[in-house]
Protein backbone atom coordinates (compact mmCIF):
# COMPACT_ATOMS: atom_id res chain seq x y z
CA UNK A 1 0.00 0.00 0.00
CA UNK A 2 0.89 3.28 -0.64
CA UNK A 3 0.76 5.15 2.62
CA UNK A 4 1.45 8.54 2.06
CA UNK A 5 -2.01 8.47 -0.82
CA UNK A 6 -4.03 6.71 1.32
CA UNK A 7 -3.17 9.03 4.64
CA UNK A 8 -3.31 12.42 1.70
CA UNK A 9 -6.64 10.84 1.04
CA UNK A 10 -8.01 10.32 3.88
CA UNK A 11 -6.75 13.95 5.59
CA UNK A 12 -8.25 15.55 2.43
CA UNK A 13 -11.54 14.29 3.73
CA UNK A 14 -10.79 14.92 7.93
CA UNK A 15 -7.82 17.07 8.03
CA UNK A 16 -7.79 16.83 11.41
CA UNK A 17 -4.72 13.74 13.74
CA UNK A 18 -6.06 13.23 16.47
CA UNK A 19 -3.59 12.61 19.58
CA UNK A 20 -3.88 9.62 22.40
CA UNK A 21 -1.84 9.25 25.01
CA UNK A 22 -2.68 6.01 26.62
CA UNK A 23 -1.36 3.58 29.27
CA UNK A 24 -3.75 0.60 28.47
CA UNK A 25 -4.31 -0.66 25.16
CA UNK A 26 -8.05 -1.57 25.55
CA UNK A 27 -8.76 2.32 26.52
CA UNK A 28 -6.62 2.99 23.38
CA UNK A 29 -8.65 1.05 21.01
CA UNK A 30 -11.78 2.31 22.56
CA UNK A 31 -10.85 6.12 22.23
CA UNK A 32 -9.44 4.90 18.55
CA UNK A 33 -12.57 3.39 17.86
CA UNK A 34 -14.42 6.53 19.29
CA UNK A 35 -12.73 8.40 17.12
CA UNK A 36 -13.42 6.42 13.86
CA UNK A 37 -16.92 6.87 15.00
CA UNK A 38 -16.88 10.75 14.79
CA UNK A 39 -15.40 10.81 11.43
CA UNK A 40 -11.59 10.97 12.22
CA UNK A 41 -9.71 7.79 11.13
CA UNK A 42 -6.02 9.43 11.02
CA UNK A 43 -4.61 8.89 14.67
CA UNK A 44 -0.98 9.53 16.00
CA UNK A 45 -0.52 7.32 19.47
CA UNK A 46 2.28 9.78 21.41
CA UNK A 47 5.18 7.63 22.84
CA UNK A 48 4.62 9.20 26.34
CA UNK A 49 3.70 6.51 28.29
CA UNK A 50 5.26 2.77 29.26
CA UNK A 51 2.78 1.22 27.12
CA UNK A 52 2.28 3.57 24.09
CA UNK A 53 4.05 0.66 21.94
CA UNK A 54 1.33 -1.64 23.32
CA UNK A 55 -1.24 0.77 22.60
CA UNK A 56 -0.26 1.24 18.93
CA UNK A 57 0.02 -2.38 18.33
CA UNK A 58 -3.85 -2.79 19.99
CA UNK A 59 -5.09 -0.09 17.98
CA UNK A 60 -3.48 -1.05 14.76
CA UNK A 61 -4.51 -4.88 15.29
CA UNK A 62 -7.99 -4.43 15.91
CA UNK A 63 -9.67 -0.82 14.14
CA UNK A 64 -8.93 -1.61 11.06
CA UNK A 65 -10.62 1.56 9.90
CA UNK A 66 -7.88 3.46 11.39
CA UNK A 67 -4.46 4.68 9.96
CA UNK A 68 -2.11 4.72 13.35
CA UNK A 69 0.88 6.00 13.50
CA UNK A 70 3.35 7.12 16.08
CA UNK A 71 4.10 10.53 17.68
CA UNK A 72 6.76 11.83 20.11
CA UNK A 73 9.18 9.40 18.63
CA UNK A 74 12.29 10.45 19.47
CA UNK A 75 14.99 7.71 18.57
CA UNK A 76 16.28 5.65 15.89
CA UNK A 77 15.23 2.87 18.11
CA UNK A 78 11.73 3.93 19.07
CA UNK A 79 11.77 4.43 14.93
CA UNK A 80 12.31 0.53 14.36
CA UNK A 81 9.93 0.01 17.41
CA UNK A 82 7.01 1.47 16.27
CA UNK A 83 7.42 -0.14 13.23
CA UNK A 84 7.16 -3.70 14.40
CA UNK A 85 4.34 -2.59 16.23
CA UNK A 86 2.31 -1.40 12.79
CA UNK A 87 3.16 2.19 12.92
CA UNK A 88 1.84 3.62 9.43
CA UNK A 89 3.52 6.90 9.39
CA UNK A 90 5.93 8.59 12.11
CA UNK A 91 5.64 11.88 13.87
CA UNK A 92 8.76 13.52 15.61
CA UNK A 93 8.62 17.22 17.97
CA UNK A 94 11.49 17.85 16.17
CA UNK A 95 13.97 17.00 13.13
CA UNK A 96 16.39 14.32 13.73
CA UNK A 97 17.25 12.72 10.04
CA UNK A 98 18.28 9.48 11.93
CA UNK A 99 14.63 9.09 12.75
CA UNK A 100 13.53 10.44 9.38
CA UNK A 101 15.75 8.07 7.57
CA UNK A 102 14.30 4.86 9.13
CA UNK A 103 10.97 6.00 8.31
CA UNK A 104 12.30 6.89 4.76
CA UNK A 105 13.64 3.11 4.45
CA UNK A 106 10.59 1.40 5.43
CA UNK A 107 8.52 3.34 2.86
CA UNK A 108 6.71 5.12 5.33
CA UNK A 109 4.84 8.83 5.76
CA UNK A 110 7.12 10.80 8.40
CA UNK A 111 6.50 14.30 9.78
CA UNK A 112 9.39 15.43 11.73
CA UNK A 113 8.52 18.67 13.70
CA UNK A 114 9.89 22.07 12.25
CA UNK A 115 9.91 25.56 13.86
CA UNK A 116 12.28 27.66 12.11
CA UNK A 117 12.61 28.18 8.52
CA UNK A 118 16.34 26.79 8.95
CA UNK A 119 14.71 23.38 9.92
CA UNK A 120 11.94 23.62 6.92
CA UNK A 121 14.60 23.81 4.60
CA UNK A 122 16.77 20.96 6.40
CA UNK A 123 13.55 18.74 6.43
CA UNK A 124 12.95 20.01 2.26
CA UNK A 125 16.74 18.71 1.81
CA UNK A 126 16.13 15.66 3.38
CA UNK A 127 13.03 14.82 0.63
CA UNK A 128 10.65 15.57 2.75
CA UNK A 129 7.34 17.72 1.55
CA UNK A 130 5.42 17.43 4.30
CA UNK A 131 6.39 18.07 8.23
CA UNK A 132 4.74 18.79 11.14
CA UNK A 133 4.60 22.63 12.74
CA UNK A 134 5.30 22.52 16.60
CA UNK A 135 4.66 23.77 19.01
CA UNK A 136 2.23 25.21 16.36
CA UNK A 137 1.01 28.60 18.77
CA UNK A 138 4.17 29.34 20.44
CA UNK A 139 6.47 29.03 17.14
CA UNK A 140 4.54 31.66 15.35
CA UNK A 141 0.96 30.47 14.59
CA UNK A 142 -0.92 31.55 10.86
CA UNK A 143 1.28 33.96 10.47
CA UNK A 144 4.18 31.80 10.69
CA UNK A 145 3.04 29.47 8.72
CA UNK A 146 2.17 31.55 5.92
CA UNK A 147 5.66 33.16 6.16
CA UNK A 148 6.83 29.05 6.02
CA UNK A 149 4.19 28.95 3.32
CA UNK A 150 4.80 31.45 0.87
CA UNK A 151 8.90 30.31 0.59
CA UNK A 152 8.67 26.11 0.72
CA UNK A 153 6.44 26.19 -2.50
CA UNK A 154 4.97 22.57 -2.53
CA UNK A 155 5.67 22.06 1.30
CA UNK A 156 2.89 21.07 3.59
CA UNK A 157 2.21 21.49 6.80
CA UNK A 158 0.72 19.60 9.99
CA UNK A 159 0.68 21.98 13.13
CA UNK A 160 0.24 20.80 16.84
CA UNK A 161 0.61 22.62 19.81
CA UNK A 162 -2.38 24.57 21.26
CA UNK A 163 -4.88 24.02 18.57
CA UNK A 164 -8.40 23.10 19.39
CA UNK A 165 -12.54 23.68 18.00
CA UNK A 166 -11.79 27.12 18.95
CA UNK A 167 -8.71 27.95 16.46
CA UNK A 168 -8.80 24.94 13.98
CA UNK A 169 -10.40 27.06 11.37
CA UNK A 170 -8.02 29.83 11.42
CA UNK A 171 -4.98 27.11 10.64
CA UNK A 172 -7.31 25.10 8.30
CA UNK A 173 -7.48 28.06 6.22
CA UNK A 174 -3.84 28.26 5.62
CA UNK A 175 -3.72 26.70 2.06
CA UNK A 176 0.03 24.54 3.19
CA UNK A 177 -1.99 23.13 5.85
CA UNK A 178 -2.29 19.32 5.34
CA UNK A 179 -3.96 18.88 8.70
CA UNK A 180 -4.16 20.00 12.26
CA UNK A 181 -3.39 17.89 14.99
CA UNK A 182 -3.96 17.63 18.34
CA UNK A 183 -4.82 16.54 21.83
CA UNK A 184 -8.05 18.38 22.50
CA UNK A 185 -9.97 15.86 20.80
CA UNK A 186 -9.10 12.87 23.61
CA UNK A 187 -9.66 14.59 26.62
CA UNK A 188 -8.35 12.74 30.06
CA UNK A 189 -11.09 13.48 32.27
CA UNK A 190 -13.86 12.24 29.45
CA UNK A 191 -11.66 9.28 28.91
CA UNK A 192 -10.69 8.44 32.46
CA UNK A 193 -14.60 8.40 33.34
CA UNK A 194 -15.32 6.04 29.93
CA UNK A 195 -17.33 8.80 28.02
CA UNK A 196 -16.28 7.89 24.77
CA UNK A 197 -19.25 9.48 23.54
CA UNK A 198 -17.14 12.84 24.00
CA UNK A 199 -14.64 11.42 22.03
CA UNK A 200 -16.89 10.48 19.35
CA UNK A 201 -18.65 14.19 19.59
CA UNK A 202 -15.64 16.40 19.60
CA UNK A 203 -14.56 14.83 16.29
CA UNK A 204 -17.62 14.92 14.64
CA UNK A 205 -17.53 18.73 15.45
CA UNK A 206 -13.73 19.11 14.02
CA UNK A 207 -14.70 17.25 11.14
CA UNK A 208 -17.98 19.59 10.96
CA UNK A 209 -15.38 23.09 11.32
CA UNK A 210 -12.87 21.16 8.94
CA UNK A 211 -16.06 21.36 6.13
CA UNK A 212 -16.76 24.51 6.54
CA UNK A 213 -13.30 26.15 6.08
CA UNK A 214 -12.59 22.96 2.90
CA UNK A 215 -15.83 22.28 1.77
C1 LIG B 1 2.10 17.17 20.26
O1 LIG B 1 2.57 16.15 20.69
O2 LIG B 1 2.05 17.41 19.05
C2 LIG B 1 1.59 18.21 21.21
O3 LIG B 1 1.90 17.90 22.50
C3 LIG B 1 0.13 18.40 21.07
O4 LIG B 1 -0.19 19.60 21.61
P1 LIG B 1 -1.64 19.87 22.23
O5 LIG B 1 -1.72 19.03 23.45
O6 LIG B 1 -1.66 21.35 22.51
O7 LIG B 1 -2.67 19.47 21.20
Amino acid sequence: MNHSETIADRLRHAPVVPLIQADDPNVAVRTARALVAGGLTVIEVVLRTPAAVKCLKAIAGSVPDAIVGAGTVLSEEQAEAVLLAGAQFIVSPGLYSPVVRVAQSAELPVFPGVATASEAQTAWNLGLRSVKFFPASLAGGVPMLKALGSVFGGMSFMPTGGISAANLADYLAVPSVLACGGSWLTPKAAIAEGNYDTVSQLATEAVAIAKTVRG
